[in-house]
């Protein structure tokens, strides 16, 4: 009977104490998502609080994946304190790194190498002792930004097409074209957006400046809103590589019009009258005619 009570005592003791045990340590991840670039390295934090390294503690760093009904967990690397036991997951292999000299300070934070958009969601840090476990959970984002391009297309009606490309965005970017002193311009422009194999965004914006009016500098701004970054290309546009008619070349064709409308004018009345009027009257306007044409003549050779 006593042998029983001190047995039951005994059991109430070592439960409060691995209690008490898993209760002076926390584990805390990131409070907020951790943004990682495409081609780059990350470290998802995790610290263990108080800052020391319990003998035998092993960790786990799993990443959830699928959807929140089908949702399972996929292994990223794990440590334990035996040999050849610091590893990564099958499909991280050579990209996961823990920082084994910040173990004593309870660093368990993980370092992500090369990174693919991938590689976005829930990462799980599970700390286990041989008495107690905890875990934490951090969110990693993705994001990517590239160089921005403008090309110039030529002519197009009475203006200049000019297209903006950039390739290599994540997530889905955002195209903007303003004028020198940042004023967002009145123009009608066509934006598609394309993603590799990578999900990466590559995109596209068509534009048509017109001549007269144009501002001398056209901006293109590629903007990713999770990075809160822009890329831009500027091109300089000088008056002379518009299409525009010349004043001299339109002032040739309306006086040319002009001319033939007053020849055919004469020739009519000529016609009208030729019944009437001698061969001799005839030649006479013949030769009037061809004296009216000949002004026009040597203004069309001139402008050409
Ligand atoms: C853990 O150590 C790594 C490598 O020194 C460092 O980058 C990271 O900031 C540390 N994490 C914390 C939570 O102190
Ligand atoms: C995507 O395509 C490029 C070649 O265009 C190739 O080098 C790369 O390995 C591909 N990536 C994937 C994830 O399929």
């Amino acid at each position: 009977m006593a042998s029983r009570q001190l047995c039951a005592d005994f059991l109430g003791i070592l439960l409060l104490l691995t209690h008490s045990v898993s209760e002076k340590f926390s584990l805390s991840g990131s409070p907020y998502p951790v943004v990682g670039i495409v081609g780059q390295d990350v470290v998802l934090p995790c610290q263990l609080l108080p800052r020391t390294w319990p003998v035998d503690t092993e960790v786990l760093w799993s990443k959830i994946e699928g959807t929140h009904s089908e949702a399972e967990y996929v292994n990223v690397h794990q440590y334990k304190n035996q040999p050849n036991m610091d590893i990564s997951g099958d499909n991280y292999q050579r990209r996961t790194e823990m920082f084994q000299q910040e173990f004593r300070n309870g660093n368990v934070s993980l370092k992500l190498k090369r990174l693919h958009v991938t590689d976005a969601g829930t990462y799980i840090c599970f700390v286990k002792s041989p008495t107690w476990s905890h875990e934490a959970n951090t969110e990693l984002q993705i994001a990517a930004a590239a160089p921005v391009f403008i090309d110039v297309l030529g002519p197009q009606g009475q203006g200049i097409g000019l297209a903006c490309r950039s390739t290599g965005w994540f997530p889905k970017p955002e195209l903007q074209w303003v004028g020198n002193k940042g004023q967002s311009l009145a123009l009608e422009s066509k934006i598609g957006m394309t993603q590799d194999n990578e999900s990466l965004y590559n995109v596209l914006g068509h534009v048509t400046v017109p001549g007269g009016e144009a501002p001398a500098e056209i901006i293109c701004i590629v903007r990713n809103g999770l990075l809160k970054t822009e890329r831009e290309s500027a091109i300089h546009l000088s008056d002379d590589i518009f299409p525009h008619t010349s004043p001299w070349l339109a002032a040739f064709w309306i006086s040319f019009m002009l001319l033939l409308l007053t020849n055919g004018a004469w020739a009519f009345r000529g016609y009208k009258e030729k019944q009437k009027v001698s061969q001799k009257k005839r030649c006479e306007e013949d030769a009037l005619l061809s004296l009216g044409m000949f002004p026009a003549f040597l203004l069309f050779l001139f402008f050409l």
